[in-house]
């Protein structure tokens, strides 16, 4: 089947980032040069191939540096979290959590925490309910969370996940650490994630995924600082990215083909991935002189790493050209920090996708894209079947 691009799903996808950032988004987006340095921001790279050679170069291009992730997690979470960590223990902790990602795994997880609870929302929608999709994988994302650090969903309140949720708001671009105050209201919030992780830690066995690290050979350190990284970057980004996939599938009109015609949901989620980019950039430093492209960079300096500039770059959604799958999943970053919890997101995707679809078509009732956050996303969006 044949859909022609429809300019509504890149104006709002347009609406959601410039609400985000409404400083920052309009500066990078006018960039026209592949590489070129912003004063005040760092060296910024919005093309595909320049921007995964810096990936590959973690030798010159790194997260522990001035300016990078390790400014702002380490006061956090600790030293040795993978996302503040490069060279060999980076890469032998990310061995030790190989198989904690496997496909096997991960689908028995998801299935196991939501598969009643996707279910629930195809029943809902088939009896005419309007549903709020933001607050529905808002509340798969708690049930994640509880599985991750090992406590009752129950005991996850609305607070504790708003309160998750905030710590990425406290990010900016133009200010490459947290203050005093956020770091210590940050780590009071984790302390309670992670606390739960310890005690299910020394409980062991294989039901809870703090007990599953054990097994694999992590110490409790390692195993806590690593659900504390999981929290982090699982929760904002699947929370923005499901919402918006299905906002782009109804206004693009593929919604209903791609009910009627599953060999086509693979590339709807490939394209939906490049076209909304939930992690919008990357950030390294430069630890060893280098050049990106014809532009030489100096040891110290900060790179911004545009992904999802290089990703629209491709053109509008078409997940029947799908040209997302020349792009090796970029949208993932590349090389040692590729993102390790892929595999979990795809099945959490997959499986609310799928329930979704079965419902045969949607409209949407109303949305609201959320104001002043790090990861572009809707803050509601309420559909009901069409
Ligand atoms: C649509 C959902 C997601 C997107 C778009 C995404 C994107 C990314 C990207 C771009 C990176 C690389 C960052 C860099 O190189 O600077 C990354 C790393 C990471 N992601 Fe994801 N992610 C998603 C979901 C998840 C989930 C569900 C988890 C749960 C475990 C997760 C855990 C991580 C971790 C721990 C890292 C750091 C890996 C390392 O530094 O070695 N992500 N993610």
């Amino acid at each position: 089947m044949t859909v022609a691009p429809h300019p509504l799903a890149a104006r709002w996808e347009e609406r959601v980032m410039r609400a985000a950032h409404p400083l920052a988004y309009p500066l990078l987006r006018a960039a026209r040069a592949p590489v070129r340095r912003v004063p005040g921001i760092g060296i910024l790279v919005t093309d595909a191939a320049l921007l995964r050679a810096t990936l590959m170069n973690p030798a010159s291009f790194t997260k522990t540096g001035p300016g990078s992730s390790a400014d702002l997690w380490t006061p956090v979470l600790g030293p040795s979290v993978l996302i503040n960590m490069d060279g060999d223990d980076h890469l032998l902790l990310r061995r030790k959590l190989g198989s904690l990602f496997v496909p096997s795994y991960v689908d028995a997880l998801v299935a196991e925490q939501l598969a009643a609870a996707t279910a629930a929302l195809t029943r809902r929608l088939e009896g005419g309910e309007h549903v709020d999709i933001v607050a529905e994988v808002r509340h798969y994302a708690s049930m994640m969370i509880s599985q991750l650090v090992g406590i009752d969903a129950a005991a996850l309140n609305d607070d504790l996940f708003r309160r998750v949720s905030s710590i990425t708001g406290f990010v900016k671009l133009s200010r490459p650490r947290l203050t005093p105050a956020q770091v210590a209201e940050a780590r009071a919030t984790l302390g309670e994630l992670t606390a739960s992780a310890g005690l299910a830690y020394r409980a062991g066995g294989d039901s809870t995924v703090p007990g599953r690290m054990r097994s694999l050979g992590l110490t409790e350190a390692e195993a806590v600082g690593a659900v504390g990284a999981f929290v982090l970057a699982a929760t904002e980004t699947l929370v923005s990215y499901i919402p918006r996939l299905v906002a782009v599938l109804v206004d693009s009109g593929w919604f209903a083909g791609i009910a009627a015609d599953r060999s086509l949901v693979e590339g709807a989620i490939a394209e939906g991935l490049r076209v909304t980019t939930p992690t919008p950039v990357m950030v390294r430093s430069v630890a060893a002189e280098d050049a990106i492209g014809p532009v030489a960079v100096h040891v110290g300096e900060r790179v911004i790493l545009a992904t999802f500039a290089a990703n629209r770059a491709l053109g509008p959604f078409d997940p029947e050209q799908n040209v997302a799958s020349t792009m090796r999943q970029l949208w993932f970053g590349a090389g040692t920090h590729f993102c390790i919890g892929a595999p979990l997101a795809m099945a959490q995707i997959r499986l609310a996708l799928s329930a979704l679809l079965d419902v045969g078509d949607l409209r949407i009732v109303s949305r609201r894209a959320s104001r002043r956050v790090l990861i572009p996303s809707y803050s509601s969006l309420v559909v009901s079947r069409a």
